[in-house]
């Protein structure tokens, strides 16, 4: 029998501070053995997003409780563990250090392998966890700082389709949320309040819906957003209606431009059946979730959503990608450090800023 693997996954990136001990199992998925997370909400409340130095301040007050607590859930010892993850981009370099560099010095003092995981791979890998997925899948990728339709052929092997060619996605939520004034975390609040709206009152552009592939953008919905929200003058019912005017377009727009992606998925893997996992923050919106299944039905192809608990941060997914690198042979150096950029298909065009050509 095969030995199975056990990783110490640490993810510092953003506003998360993370750690988990994860083990492969017999089903080739994961038995999580602890997943401790620790949100930083209470702290970027009253900012309404992430400060960054107040973000890495509380990793470093909090990171060595929350490592010992994942391995006391664990139940096991340093010992017993085969390897030790920590996220090393992309994000925040003061936020990211705190974790990598804890990462790197319990690898060396207890002589394990390193891997310095790309968050976005973490992310891409997640559903893997509890489902048994076969590669090449199409991924939707949604999260607070990136949007992107990627070819997962493989660990380490990424192809990108399209991306966004300005906000994120959850930062369009997040900046919705805020312009509204629904509160903090912007994503959920949004969806929260959308569902006491009317979805078709406001008329809201789809930027790029009848151009440039599977690429998208939102500026352009951001700021009519911002337009309508000044008219409203705080009148609950039109904020509501707003709210869920936004969730309804952001559904068409994702309906549209998942379609598009998924025909090119076919026509570059030949694939017959395509598997459509969407991952990342923004997976956790129910609506979204309900707008794909519904695509996914129509044109008969296969979507999985990692579970909430694994759509948001966490060290699990760090954990499991640190695993999957593992058994490929893909260990670091213990002088690898944080990158604040790292694409996952580093062929991809830079789709970002002035003189853009879609
Ligand atoms: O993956 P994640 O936890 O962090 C990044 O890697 O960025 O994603 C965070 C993003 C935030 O923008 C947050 O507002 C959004 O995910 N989000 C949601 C929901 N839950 C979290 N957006 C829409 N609906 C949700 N239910
Ligand atoms: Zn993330």
């Amino acid at each position: 029998m095969n030995k199975k693997i056990t990783f110490l996954g640490i993810e510092t990136s953003c506003d998360e501070t993370a750690a988990a001990v994860i083990r492969e199992n017999e089903k080739g998925t994961a038995d999580i053995l602890s997943n401790v997370v620790s949100s930083q909400i209470e702290e970027h409340k009253e900012f309404g997003g992430v400060v960054p130095e107040l973000a890495a301040r509380a990793h470093l007050e909090n990171i060595e409780f929350i490592i010992d607590k994942a391995l006391k859930d664990s139940k096991i010892s340093l010992k017993e563990i085969d390897g030790v993850a920590a996220t090393a981009g992309p994000g925040l370099i003061v936020c990211l250090t705190v974790g990598l560099n804890i990462g790197k010095s319990i690898a060396a003092f207890s002589n394990k392998p390193f891997v310095g995981v790309n968050h976005l791979e973490g992310h891409a890998l997640s559903p893997g966890l509890e489902n048994k997925i076969k590669f090449p899948y199409l991924l939707l990728l949604i999260s607070g700082g990136h949007t992107q339709y990627l070819i997962v052929r493989d660990v380490n092997h990424y192809e990108q389709l399209g991306t966004t060619i300005d906000d994120a996605l959850g930062e369009a939520f997040d900046k919705t949320a805020k312009m509204l004034d629904l509160g903090y975390p912007g994503g959920p609040a949004v969806e929260k309040f959308s569902k006491l709206g009317e979805k078709d009152y406001f008329k809201l552009p789809e930027p790029i819906i009848n151009k440039a592939g599977c690429n998208l953008s939102f500026a352009g919905l951001k700021t009519a957003v911002l337009r309508e929200s000044k008219k409203i003058n705080n009148d609950e019912k039109l904020k509501y209606n707003l709210a869920a005017s936004f969730q309804n377009t952001i559904n068409k727009i994702l309906y549209k431009k998942t379609k598009i992606a998924i025909q090119e998925f076919k026509n570059k893997t030949k694939e017959k059946k395509v598997q459509l996992i969407v991952a990342g923050g923004v997976a956790a919106n129910k609506s979204i979730r309900e707008n794909l299944t519904a695509l996914s039905k129509e044109i008969n192809c296969k979507t999985i959503y990692p579970d909430l608990k694994f759509c948001g941060d966490n060290a699990a997914m760090i954990a499991w990608a640190g695993i999957k690198r593992f058994k490929k042979n893909l260990i670091d150096n213990i002088d690898i450090s944080a990158k604040s950029r790292w694409p996952l298909d580093s062929n991809a065009p830079y789709m970002k800023g002035p003189g853009l050509k879609l």
